[in-house]
């Protein structure tokens, strides 16, 4: 434990407490002893390049052929040229107390290696919170990118019983504590510090080898510390494992012994690696900007989400129509395709609440136009559709087609008179290549764009009356290395540092890295392109509909949640993909994204029968369900398959429409109390460490468990049941668990779900579209615990006004179950709820046969009670927005 002098709450830090902040390090001259690394511990020398032993020892590291490597940073294995002990790069000076925490300058004291090293830098340290620190490392003599997003300003210092810092003066570094126990969860003297114009560095220990996060990729809820090297640069890229996809999400969260949490946040958006080691350690590695660290000091996981939410915003709030089906493919390629889809669903007797359109509306690929001959009728198809109930959703990429002879494109002729697109070296819009041909990138950093975005929507929504948009492409896709002219040669297309990006230039699948954006270089804006395409659409959204917005984007960014949702992208239909889904959906709703899902049934290849239908089960509780396929493979709409998968499908969609009304009120307490929907099991056991690697199940807040069924040729399924009773939703079985991995009966038409003890959950009859199902009669599935105790809510209001719960226009219950009665106390009563009946209450765990029950004094007749299941079921006939009481004895 590094001592209890660094304590930092209370009263502006007196001088003698800083004296003890500092900790002098017995110096130590680069090249000397401190060789004796244990191999998981050694941080890599040559992270830029291969360096012989003489080229590892002139920089005064340790070189030792060990394991596979050597290979610059990234090797499977530990580093054969590493840095000694006491290796000094930087040296604190003069730690003085600011009004919210303090501050040091640093200054190097060792030659760099890397170009462009900075000599001093300032360090500020801020107490935001009790629970929430932040620090900066920055130069002092030159203003750097910073990343654009609006965080909390914060005065003052905040006193907290929850951690200590420290400062070590040489080498320099940072040491985060918990105050009690005394755990290390953040120490920055295991390596030395980089701060060079194009190569920023920090390392820290890690408490455990339970880090989640560090998104966007294809991996297992839990990162492997086994040297794994995590890249972020947000990338068109179908998934696979170990390379950076579409989005970037610079988080992680830390699970510490006893079931404590931390979490850290880097805000920077420049390429970056994040490398993993056994130690257990980390290495932040990026390429720009300055290190602006968050550090989130939970004492639980799910205060550590909701602690990096306070930074990057809480989730924006869809509208209810949003979480039913959505159904979508690459190949409906007319409106008569389109309006026959639609058809066959409401034959098979599937619900669906949006169709969707890919490429195939436009007019060769061009946003904004639609094919006048196979949609000739578009308008009026979406009218149809929104007599009908449904909601309509399209396709639309951010490259602009630029080939056209000026005046026959308006969104290309408004946007270069206007001045909207990503330049080049000379000043002139960068041309590279996407659907249509040649395309112009929108920069949507400039306020500019957002106008001109929003006067493209709007024509648009005039002809088509559109209701969501799904933004593709975004990351931004290029089908032509940086533009169709090359790129210059420069230091931000060459950084002296490439991380790991797949195609190994930075430039690889999108734009050239130094094109000139509106706020900085698209070198440091790249990874912010789907997150600023994603306010501009949500804005125009609102602005033209005046409703909630609803948009679905591929390239995400931290903050990303606060816009819009995200689909995981080209998925391969195989059950590799299927699994992986559930960490990706759990992941997102840890970064702030909880209306997340993958393509139901795969988007790559054909699918299979089963698949698609264990697919669908599990799609069934993605908070975004949305099945979309790829053109030219295998036809996967529901109708699609033999009457028994179809049955299995059906039984699914109707379990999640029935689910609906506790899914959306898990949505409200995303946007409101920065909650997430889709839940990994750690969030809700974390004292319990036989859930913290658990993905292959996932709860839907902390009432439901889900089990779902990854693996071809399956009928059982074993799932992990934390220490407690939990009731299958359909209340014919009951577990009572010590905590224990138990074995599950899963034929193909069966999804296992499970309600936890102590949990209500509101429930509404399903429908063939939510416009239907939400009048429909609710239900209220009561689970006991042991002692006959249970609670639940609803959040209820019109489903798509904007702000309903800011203005206060909303309806919010709350059920209580307790010493045999349930009841619902009113906290807010909107109109909305009108009309809507409560028909039936089910209470699980019911241990004694009751004689008799009443419904708000009233004698209920016809209750039924099982003694084998111990559930009793009440049917009932009660005003939703009023008060009850259910009683039985
Ligand atoms: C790539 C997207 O990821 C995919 O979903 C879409 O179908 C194609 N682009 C065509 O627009």
């Amino acid at each position: 434990m590094p001592g209890t002098a660094g304590a930092m709450p209370g009263p502006p830090l007196a001088a003698a407490a800083l004296l003890a902040l500092l900790v002098p390090a017995a110096a130590r001259s680069p090249g000397a002893a401190g060789c004796e690394v244990p191999p998981g511990g050694r941080f890599d020398c040559g992270p830029e390049r291969l360096l012989s032993r003489a080229g590892c020892e002139a920089r005064g590291c340790c070189y030792e052929p060990a394991g596979p490597g050597p290979g610059p940073g990234s090797g499977p294995g530990p580093p054969w040229c590493f840095f000694p002990r006491g290796y000094r790069s930087y040296r604190a000076e003069n730690l003085t107390a600011t009004a919210s925490g303090y501050t040091a300058g640093l200054r190097r004291v060792a030659a760099s290696f890397l170009p462009g090293e900075v000599g001093s830098l300032r360090l500020d340290v801020a107490m935001e919170t009790p629970a929430r620190l932040r620090f900066t490392l920055r130069d002092p003599a030159r203003q750097r990118y910073e990343v654009p997003l609006a965080t909390p300003r914060v005065s003052g210092r905040a006193a907290s019983t929850l951690y200590g810092v420290q400062v070590n003066q040489d080498p320099f570094g940072l040491v985060v504590y918990r105050q009690r126990g005394g755990q290390v969860l953040l120490n920055t003297t295991v390596a030395p510090l980089f701060f060079a114009d194009q190569f920023l560095q920090i390392s820290t220990s890690l408490p455990s080898h339970f880090i989640s996060g560090l998104g966007e990729h294809l991996t297992p809820l839990v990162l492997d510390t086994a040297w794994t090297r995590v890249t972020l640069w947000n990338r068109d890229m179908a998934p696979v494992p170990q390379v950076n996809l579409y989005g970037s999400h610079p988080f992680y969260l830390g699970m510490e012994d006893g079931g404590s949490a931390h979490g850290v946040f880097l805000l920077n958006s420049n390429a970056m690696d994040v490398l993993l080691q056994p130690s257990p350690a980390l290495t932040w590695r990026t390429t720009g900007g300055i290190l602006d660290f968050y550090v989130f000091l939970g004492p639980d996981p799910k205060s550590v989400v909701r602690q990096y939410l306070d930074v990057i915003g809480f989730p924006f709030m869809p509208p209810y129509w949003g979480l039913g089906f959505h159904l979508c493919r690459w190949g409906y390629s007319s409106t008569d395709i389109t309006r026959q889809v639609v058809a066959n669903m409401t034959a098979a007797r599937f619900p669906l609440d949006v169709q969707w359109n890919d490429l195939d509306y436009m007019d060769a690929k061009r946003d904004f136009t639609f094919n006048e001959k196979s949609f000739k009728d578009y308008p009026e198809m979406v009218r149809d559709f929104h007599r009908s109930g449904l909601r309509y959703i399209m396709i639309v990429d951010p490259g602009i087609s630029s080939s056209g002879p000026p005046g026959t494109y308006k969104p290309y002729d408004e946007g270069l008179k206007r001045g909207v697109f990503i330049r080049n070296a000379t000043g002139q819009p960068l041309i590279g290549k996407v659907w249509p041909g040649p395309t112009a990138f929108p920069d949507f950093t400039n306020p500019e764009t957002h106008e001109w975005w929003h006067d493209m929507v709007k024509d648009f929504h005039d002809q088509v009356p559109f209701d969501g948009m799904w933004i593709d492409m975004n990351e931004p896709s290029n089908f032509v290395e940086g533009s169709q002219d090359g790129c210059p040669n420069n230091s931000l297309e060459q950084p002296p540092y490439v991380p790991g990006v797949f195609g190994g230039r930075l430039r690889a699948g999108t734009i050239c890295a130094s094109s000139q954006q509106y706020l900085s270089s698209h070198y440091n804006l790249h990874s912010l392109y789907g997150l600023t395409e994603a306010i501009a659409s949500h804005d125009a959204l609102l602005r033209v509909r005046g409703k909630r917005p609803f948009v679905i984007s591929r390239s995400t960014f931290a903050g990303h949640g606060r816009y819009a949702g995200h689909w995981t992208g080209d998925v391969s239909s195989d059950w590799e993909q299927l699994y992986y889904s559930v960490p990706e959906v759990l992941l997102f709703n840890l970064f702030g994204v909880p209306l997340v899902g993958a393509d139901i049934c795969g988007f790559v290849g054909d699918t299979s029968e089963e698949l698609c239908v264990r697919w669908t089960q599990l799609g069934a509780f993605y908070p975004f369900m949305r099945n979309h396929n790829d053109h030219g493979t295998r036809p996967q709409e529901p109708y699609a398959f033999n009457p028994a998968a179809q049955a299995a499908m059906r039984n699914a969609l109707r379990l999640r429409y029935s689910l609906l009304p506790f899914l959306y009120t898990l949505f409200h307490r995303a946007h409101s109390a920065g909650e997430t929907v889709a839940r990994p099991l750690f969030l809700e056991f974390p004292k319990d460490p036989n859930t913290w690697a658990v993905d292959r199940q996932l709860m839907w807040g902390g009432g439901l468990l889900i089990t779902p069924v990854l693996e071809a040729g399956k009928t059982k399924v074993s799932g992990y049941f934390p220490a407690g009773t939990w009731y299958s939703l359909a209340g014919d079985s009951t577990i009572h668990s010590k905590g224990q991995w138990i074995l599950l009966p899963a034929p193909l038409d069966t999804i296992n779900v499970h309600v936890r003890a102590g949990h209500i959950l509101p429930l509404q009859e399903p429908a063939f579209s939510t416009a239907e199902s939400r009048k429909k009669g609710m239900a209220l599935v009561v689970a006991l615990t042991p002692d006959g105790f249970a609670r639940g809510d609803l959040f209820w209001d019109d489903g798509e006004s904007w702000q309903t719960f800011e203005k206060g226009d909303y309806t919010e219950i709350l059920f209580l179950a307790t010493h045999g009665a349930v009841l619902s106390q009113l906290l807010r009563v909107g109109a909305h709820l009108d009309g809507v009946l409560l028909e039936a209450v089910t209470v699980l765990g019911v241990t004694s046969p009751p004689r008799q029950v009443l419904a708000n004094g009233a004698l209920v007749g016809d209750f039924s009670y099982r003694s084998d299941t111990q559930v009793l079921r009440v049917p009932v006939s009660l005003p939703m927005w009023e008060q009850f009481v259910i009683t039985w004895s």
